[in-house]
């Protein structure tokens, strides 16, 4: 079989070096220097296992970039997996999709096949039928279901875990507009897990546009929701959210996952598509104010953050606040909606001197945060001399950190945990020790 893939970034890629491993793949960007580097074997983002599947799938010859369709015109299966980012009033911008839509319309236009396009792009309910299949059926001067098959299939990998993701999903969601789709596509995904193939719900293309809208917005609502509670645990002495968290965890209704307090949800999903989900919940005459609060809690909690630190230091003017972590989350070097950006933002407006440290997104940091900041090769020279030490992200190396090291290295060490990171047990004994979520002896409420 051949895949085509449109749509070299996070998802796009990670797809296309998975698909590689079975079938020839064909990965279209328009980003001429991306596919150039990529043929050359350099991968863009930090994602564990990328690198070595990549090297693997050009190795095999099973796997070309290109800047143009024409590779992918004898695919047998076409994957979209281009970016929908947010325009400028929260709603999707489809501007990508309706871009991919032409080009692959004009592949199947030129006849060498007709293949099974599966759009994995997150969108709103209704884009599959209402854009994506019209799209395809002007350009290609064909129709859906005979000229070539469509499928809504929506894509749960995380950053971070993608491959894995990939290669091992929870779940295959299919929403096929027409008959002939559902069958091939069963057919491929089987084709490609084999024993090992995931459970398949298939639904209409609108239930599968909202089952991944759905899940985002209810995980992005979990971490708002135990960031709530957060807060009120910090009103009780020697309250701890971590333990507020596994006990509600210990119902099986609710499950122990994404109950995780900390600065806040970031990255380049959860707020896009929380913003674009209450978006398309209003135009069709719904009230979204749950996701509206649940993003006006995470915009709200990195400067929350900031007051924990404030109160504990009584006040950050003039001192030399160290940041550990500035990606989303840990094992990626990606920064985009990152809270510890708005939290060095507050940081800086409240008069601290910032500087910063993460393992592998100071590239990207310093492209967003310019000379605002000090920038340090590791997290023992961030620390060192520094005031308060507040940790953003859950990077392995900054849990190594031991409270000797914060007290030997800081010049009047207070440690503020935002990712809850540390066991306070240990570190509040030793040093001045604050954390998103716990309650401090002699706190009231
Ligand atoms: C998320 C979803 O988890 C994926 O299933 C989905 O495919 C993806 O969005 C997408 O739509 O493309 P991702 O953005 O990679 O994946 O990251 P998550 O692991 O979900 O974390 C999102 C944010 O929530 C991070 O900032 C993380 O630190 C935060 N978080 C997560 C918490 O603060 N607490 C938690 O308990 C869990």
């Amino acid at each position: 079989m051949k895949v085509g893939v449109v749509g070299v970034g996070y998802v796009g890629l990670s797809t296309a070096v998975c698909m590689a491993t079975k079938h020839r793949t064909v990965a279209v960007d328009l980003n001429e220097a991306r596919v150039a580097s990529l043929n050359a074997g350099k991968v863009p983002i930090h994602e564990k296992g990328l690198q070595s599947l990549l090297d693997k799938g050009l190795a095999a010859k099973r796997i070309l970039f290109s800047p143009s369709t024409e590779g992918i015109e004898d695919a047998d299966v076409v994957f979209i997996a281009v970016g929908t980012p947010s325009s400028s009033d929260g709603s999707i911008d489809l501007s990508q999709v309706r871009g991919a839509c032409a080009a692959i319309g004009g592949v199947i236009k030129r006849g060498k096949a007709d293949p099974l396009v599966l759009m994995k792009s997150t969108a709103v309910p209704g884009t599959a039928r209402g854009v994506v299949k019209p799209l395809l059926e002007q350009t290609s001067g064909r129709q859906c279901g005979t000229g070539f098959g469509l499928c809504s299939n929506p894509e749960f990998l995380r950053e971070g875990t993608a491959i894995k993701d990939t290669l091992d999903p929870d779940r295959i969601v299919l929403g096929p507009l027409d008959g002939l789709s559902l069958r091939l596509a069963g057919k491929f995904f089987k084709g490609f897990y084999g024993k090992r193939s995931p459970p398949f719900l298939v639904t209409t293309p609108e239930g599968a546009e909202l089952v991944k809208y759905g899940s985002n917005a209810l995980l992005a609502t979990k971490v708002s929701f135990i960031n709530l509670i957060a807060g009120l645990c910090e009103r009780f002495p020697r309250t701890d959210v971590d333990d507020v968290a596994r006990g509600m965890g210990m119902d099986h209704r609710i499950g122990p996952h994404f109950l995780q307090a900390g600065p806040g949800f970031g990255g380049s999903c959860f707020p896009k598509d929380v913003r674009a989900f209450a978006r398309s919940i209003r135009d069709a005459g719904l009230d979204p104010s749950v996701l509206e609060r649940v993003l006006a809690l995470n915009e709200a909690q990195p400067h929350h953050v900031v007051q924990v630190a404030e109160k504990a230091s009584n006040s950050l003017r003039g001192k030399e606040v160290a940041v550990l972590g500035l990606a989303f989350k840990a094992d990626t070097d990606d920064i985009r909606e990152s809270r510890s950006i708005p939290l060095i933002q507050r940081l800086l407006e409240v008069g601290g001197n910032v500087r910063v440290y993460d393992p592998v997104a100071m590239p990207a940091a310093k492209a967003a945060l310019a000379s605002r900041v000090v920038y340090c090769s590791s997290a023992r020279e961030c620390i060192k001399g520094a005031d308060v030490a507040i940790v953003m992200t859950a990077w392995r190396q900054f849990k190594s950190l031991k409270p000797g090291d914060y007290l030997e290295l800081m010049r009047s060490p207070v440690l503020v945990d935002a990712r809850r990171i540390y066991d306070p047990r240990t570190y509040a004994k030793k040093l001045k020790y604050v954390a998103v979520g716990l309650g401090m002896e002699g706190t009231s409420a």
